[in-house]
């Protein structure tokens, strides 16, 4: 049976996670740590503690505490907040990796990284992305994603560690915000869809990139930690998609189920050229081939189900 500690867990993808890991391998088995207190079902369903992921001896003891096999490192800056302050992205995403993958080498566990389609740049071939390709990323954020990657692979090539991760597009769920990611839109549009039936885009309305619904960004993660190790061409890391969103596409299928919707543009120039520079459609069938990934949820499937949850009843 595994024992897991989650780093930033009180963030998007951790408020989703951390319940899964608890359903599949116990409440106590799952400690969930992050540098602010989240509240809520993530500190009442399990254990959890204030662990800031830049300090490795902080880390170190969380992990030999709580005696965890497993890291899912999560604490990170995102692109756009690393855009307005490039060096605490660097700080903050380089020294918890760094914290991490040595606390996982002297310690023996397993980790999953992820990383994001941001660590592919304007020089990547857009549509399709291959798994293995130019990747020169140009913000801070990608920097350290790619810079990331490499790292993990180094650690298991030198050290043995068991660092695997994926490469995850736009993320969209309910419940914890997104942290400040060029993506967000694609929740914001929701929640302004259920309460004023209208919503001002920062994304110009053909942005295409792709995105997961959470149910299966969380299935990823997990789905990939359980897989043989025999059969892992790849580590760090997977290229996963569900499907190609543009803000003019989500919106019709919002109008859909919601007639009266209208959607109009205020571009922010940051994140429509962050936008530009990743890729319109990553090829995922290295992860399809190596790990059975399969997602779920369509772009249809996924907006019914956010309506139903976020409509009053
Ligand atoms: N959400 C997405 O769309 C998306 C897409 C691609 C990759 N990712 C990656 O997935 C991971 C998790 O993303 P998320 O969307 O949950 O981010 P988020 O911003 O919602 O959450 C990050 C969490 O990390 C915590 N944190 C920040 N600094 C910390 C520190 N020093 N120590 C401990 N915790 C700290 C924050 O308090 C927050 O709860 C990140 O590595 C991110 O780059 C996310």
């Amino acid at each position: 049976m595994k024992r897991i500690v989650v780093t930033g867990a009180g963030g998007q993808i951790g408020s989703w996670l951390v319940p899964r890991l608890r359903e599949l391998y116990g409440s106590s088995k799952v400690l969930a740590t992050d540098v602010r207190h989240p509240g809520g079902e993530l500190t009442q369903g399990g254990p959890f503690q204030i662990v800031d992921a830049t300090n490795p001896k902080a880390v170190g003891q969380a992990v030999m505490r709580h005696r965890a096999d497993t890291v899912y490192h999560l604490a990170a800056i995102l692109s756009a907040v690393g855009e307005r302050d490039p060096r605490l992205a660097w700080h903050v995403n380089m020294s918890s990796l760094e914290a991490v993958l040595e606390v996982a080498r002297e310690q023996r566990c397993a980790l999953f990284v992820p990383s994001s389609i941001g660590a592919f740049g304007s020089d990547t071939p857009k549509d399709p992305t291959p798994q293995d390709t130019i990747m020169r990323p140009e913000t801070m954020y990608g920097i350290t994603k790619l810079a990331g990657e490499l790292l993990c692979d180094y650690y298991h090539a030198r050290f043995g560690v068991d660092a695997r991760g994926v490469r995850f597009p736009g993320i969209v769920s309910f419940g914890a915000p997104p942290g400040g990611g060029t993506t967000d839109w694609a929740v914001d549009i929701f929640h302004k869809a259920v309460r004023h039936a209208r919503y001002t885009c920062f994304l110009r309305a053909d942005a295409q990139l792709d995105y997961l619904y959470m149910p299966d960004a969380v299935h990823a993660a997990i789905a990939l930690m359980e897989a043989d190790p025999s059969r892992l061409l790849h580590r760090n890391a997977f290229n996963v998609t569900a499907m190609q969103l543009t803000p003019e596409s989500l919106a019709a299928e919002i109008r859909e189920h919601i007639p009266a919707f209208e959607i109009d543009y205020d571009v922010d120039p940051v994140r429509q050229a962050i936008a530009e520079s990743w890729p319109r459609h990553v090829d995922d069938s290295a992860a399809r081939e190596e790990w059975a990934w399969a997602p779920s949820f369509d772009a249809a499937a996924m907006t019914a189900d956010m309506l139903e949850h976020l409509r009053p009843d």
